[in-house]
């Protein structure tokens, strides 16, 4: 196998990639390219971003044998590394304290982010508390009513929440709505980015902030088993927790990379969000060239999956690019077939998985029966499924918790009279 870079080449990842931005949103990618690549290589810099990450998002993250699922599966051997344990539940914090710090360094007072699941918007709120700076949060109408929690913990945060009302009012909007503001605002604001997508060096930024989690899988799979795992699996939204949990494995060839997209309702236009694994093509937007799910006239297609973090129409360009030279395979899941993962998790090995992480769980039974045994597979559970409550309760109609929504509501009208 040929050596794979893992850094872009001048922001390009074999044609994918790039920074194809409107005139006015250059001076700030410039002046952030320029600091990134300053304070990546700087000792004191990584010194207080790993002490936060140890201190106050608590890392390293376990990796733990499921050892109750694998037996019941009867294949490959299941690990699962824990990023839903890392402060606000998911990998998401990673980049955004390494981002906000970058941020702090830049001398920016504000920072601007866009949300789909929230689990970014949480993290870019928590960082900001963390490190005194402002924090206003764009997020789509349709996402605010999917994950109110998140919204209720951002704003006791102190961050501002901003309802985006155009477009699908998703995350595509929000990333359209934090871009216009950041051109506006760039002097005291830093764009803080939550997926490996959109113009250079953004994809390369989160790639690195995210680069923890494959670093510390690596580590601990070999002083647990003195070798390398067989596969690693990762669910893919815009791609930051796959590339973080692939990026120090991407030269060694004898492990698969499995990357897991939403496959939804099914394999209909608008029901799914499976652009590799779907028919996703070459485009060009928001700032970068990859695949994504457009129509003819290159406008994004509406999409459609359980989990809010996924339904996202493009994907990070590195991904795109590993696909293309056959690196990271790709795969994707059903609403139904995630809810099965969800709850076997959940019973097998007392873990609520986020319903993004449930793809890659749901991929890792067809794999382990696939691989057979003596053969070890580690997921990444990005996060945990704390959030997702109000979906996964309506999914698998639970009565018992509809009572409690009515109960609840009742207490509330009442004390409001
Ligand atoms: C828990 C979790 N996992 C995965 C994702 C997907 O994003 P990415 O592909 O950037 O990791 C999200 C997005 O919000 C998320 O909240």
């Amino acid at each position: 196998m040929q050596k794979i870079e893992i850094k872009s080449k001048n922001g390009f990842f074999g044609k994918y990639g790039g920074r194809y931005i409107a005139e006015i949103l250059r001076p700030a990618l410039l002046e952030l390219e320029e600091a990134f690549f300053k304070y990546i290589n700087d000792k004191d810099f990584l010194n207080e971003y790993e002490a936060i990450l140890k201190n106050f998002v608590g890392r390293p993250t376990p990796l733990l044998f499921a050892e109750n699922a694998t037996r019941e599966i009867g294949g490959a051997n299941i690990y699962l590394k824990l990023e839903g344990l890392a402060n606000t539940g998911a990998h998401k914090i990673n980049n955004a304290i390494g981002q906000a710090l970058l941020a702090k360094k830049m001398g920016k007072k504000r920072i601007i982010a866009e949300t789909g699941a929230g689990q970014h918007g949480l993290a870019t709120a928590c960082a900001c508390a963390r490190l005194g700076l402002e924090c206003e949060i764009f997020m789509g109408e349709i996402d605010i009513a999917r994950q109110r929690p998140n919204v209720f913990w951002m704003e006791l945060f102190g961050a501002k929440v901003i309802p985006v009302t155009t477009g699908t009012k998703t995350l595509k909007d929000a990333v359209n709505a934090a871009l216009r503001e950041w051109a506006e605002r760039r002097m005291d604001t830093h764009y803080l980015l939550g997926s490996a997508v959109g113009p250079y060096p953004f994809p390369d930024m989160v790639r690195e902030f995210q680069s923890v989690i494959g670093r510390e899988t690596k580590k601990q799979f070999l002083e647990m088993k003195g070798k390398l795992p067989d596969m690693l699996i990762a669910c893919v939204g815009g791609g930051s927790n796959s590339i973080g949990f692939f990026a120090d494995f991407l030269n060694d060839e004898q492990v698969r990379l499995v990357g897991v997209e939403a496959g939804g309702k099914g394999k209909g236009r608008g029901e799914n969000a499976a652009r590799i694994a779907g028919p996703g093509s070459v485009g060009i937007v928001q700032g970068y060239k990859s695949l994504f799910l457009q129509d003819e006239d290159g406008q994004l297609l509406p999409t459609h999956s359980i989990s809010a973090g996924l339904d996202y129409a493009g994907i990070g360009p590195q991904l795109a690019y590993l696909a293309e030279i056959g690196r990271v395979e790709f795969t994707s899941e059903t609403d139904n077939e995630v809810l099965d993962a969800f709850k076997f998790f959940a019973k097998t090995e007392g873990i609520i998985a986020a319903l993004e992480s449930s793809h890659a769980l749901s991929a890792s039974i067809k794999m382990a029966k696939k691989l057979g045994k003596n053969k070890d597979i580690i997921v990444n559970v990005s996060g945990r499924g704390d959030k997702d409550i109000f979906i996964t309760a309506s999914s698998l109609n639970s009565e018992k918790w509809f009572e409690f929504l009515k109960e609840e509501v009742a207490r509330y009208e009442q004390k409001s009279k």
